[in-house]
């Protein structure tokens, strides 16, 4: 509250006006209903009735990446695209993310078992592509919000007997927002009725042209349950993620986002983190979100322990000292001390933040009662 009107204030206190002018006066002040008043005046007024004025948090917006300086052009390295599938209800996402997982996950690393930590990596010809558990609406929505942005590619998985869908539109918006390339998987094409043409058709109107029809939009015919055409949407990923000149910096400190987190009952605070740039190691000391740590564990989506983890690379880390929220970004400190200061103030304005959201409602509350 920085400053309000005779008659705000009047009404935050559920005072006439006149009254207010009229304690201003004893006061010393003289003022008229409209005549702002500063914050001292406020606060005295405000005391004279009981009532405590909140200080206006100002949650530090300061994002962490100013942490963070730019990579020169001649340090970066190719990365691995990270993925996201979007696409309507029913449409096939978990059976083609799945069926992604199932072909090449477990062929290819014999003994591991895969573990869910909300994110996966698969490796064809020696390249890795990342893809995330996370439904790509929910992904995008929780993720943007918080001014992450993690995916380098979309895969829109459509439904050839079923068409563009509201959904099917809802993630084509999304994906656009974001600028980020969409590849179409037409899905479920083992079924008799399916009809890809019609879907490709349907898609044209929203500016998603095939290359055979002069466009450059990439469509891939799938059956996420018979596994036909997964083999061709993966080549074309990475296909993509070739256009898109994909590049990272492995030899600094990491910086990245959180893809999800829970509090596990023995191992404390457990976050899946995706390494956007740098690499991460056992023993680095961490800034989380409004909370830090150091990196006491990390385990891999095969459930390996590992004791680094490259950009594009989704790690489950045990270390932190609380839990911290999907799309929280994340900065790796030199040191143990400046991760711990930058901690402790960002944890504390978010202490603050929460304690005056609580008071505001409260307040509120109160003078409705009244
Ligand atoms: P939500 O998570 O509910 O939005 O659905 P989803 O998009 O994850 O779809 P899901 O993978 O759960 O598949 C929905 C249904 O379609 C399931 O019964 C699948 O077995 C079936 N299905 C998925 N892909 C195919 C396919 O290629 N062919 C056929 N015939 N059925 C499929
Ligand atoms: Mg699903």
């Amino acid at each position: 509250t920085e400053s309000l009107t005779v008659a705000e204030l009047a009404k935050k206190l559920n005072r006439e006006p006149s009254e207010i002018i009229k304690k201003l006066f004893l006061l010393g002040v003289v003022a008229t209903i409209n005549q702002q008043l500063d914050k001292d005046a406020i606060e005295l007024i405000a005391s004279e009735y009981g009532v405590k004025v909140e200080e206006e948090v100002v949650i530090d917006q300061t994002d962490l990446e100013t942490y963070f300086t730019e990579d020169r052009e001649e340090d970066l390295e190719v990365r691995p695209p990270v993925v996201t599938i979007m696409g309507h209800v029913d449409h096939g996402k978990t059976t083609t993310l799945d069926s992604i997982r199932h072909t090449k996950v477990t062929a290819g690393e014999a003994g591991g078992i895969t573990q869910h930590i909300g994110a996966y990596q698969v490796k064809i010809d020696g390249k890795k592509i990342t893809f995330l558990d996370t439904p790509g609406h929910e992904a995008f929505t929780t993720m943007r919000a918080r001014g992450a942005q993690v995916t380098d590619i979309t895969v829109l998985v459509v439904a050839a007997d079923d068409g563009v869908k509201p959904q099917t539109v809802e993630a084509i918006n999304h994906a656009k927002a974001a600028d980020v390339p969409i590849i179409v998987a037409v899905n479920k094409i083992d079924k008799p009725t399916a009809n890809p043409e019609r879907v490709m058709q349907e898609l044209t109107e929203y500016g998603l042209i095939p290359e055979d029809w002069g466009g450059d939009t990439i469509y891939v015919p799938i059956s996420a349950l018979t596994g036909e055409g997964i083999d061709n949407l993966l080549e074309m990923i990475l296909l993509v993620s070739e256009v898109e000149e994909l590049k990272a910096n492995p030899n600094r400190r990491a910086l990245g986002s959180v893809i999800e987190a829970r509090l596990d009952k023995g191992r404390g605070p457990v976050a899946t983190l995706l390494v956007q740039n740098g690499t991460l190691h056992v023993g680095d000391p961490i800034v989380v979100g409004h909370t830090y740590g150091r990196v006491r564990a990390m385990v891999n989506d095969l459930g390996r322990r590992v004791k680094e983890a490259g950009p594009s690379t989704p790690v489950e880390i045990t270390g932190l000292n609380d839990v911290p929220e999907a799309g929280d970004r994340f900065v790796v400190f030199e040191d143990e001390k400046t991760a711990r200061q930058i901690g402790e103030a960002r944890k504390q304005q978010a202490v603050q933040a929460h304690r005056n959201e609580t008071a505001r409602i409260s307040l509120d509350t109160l003078f409705e009662q009244l």
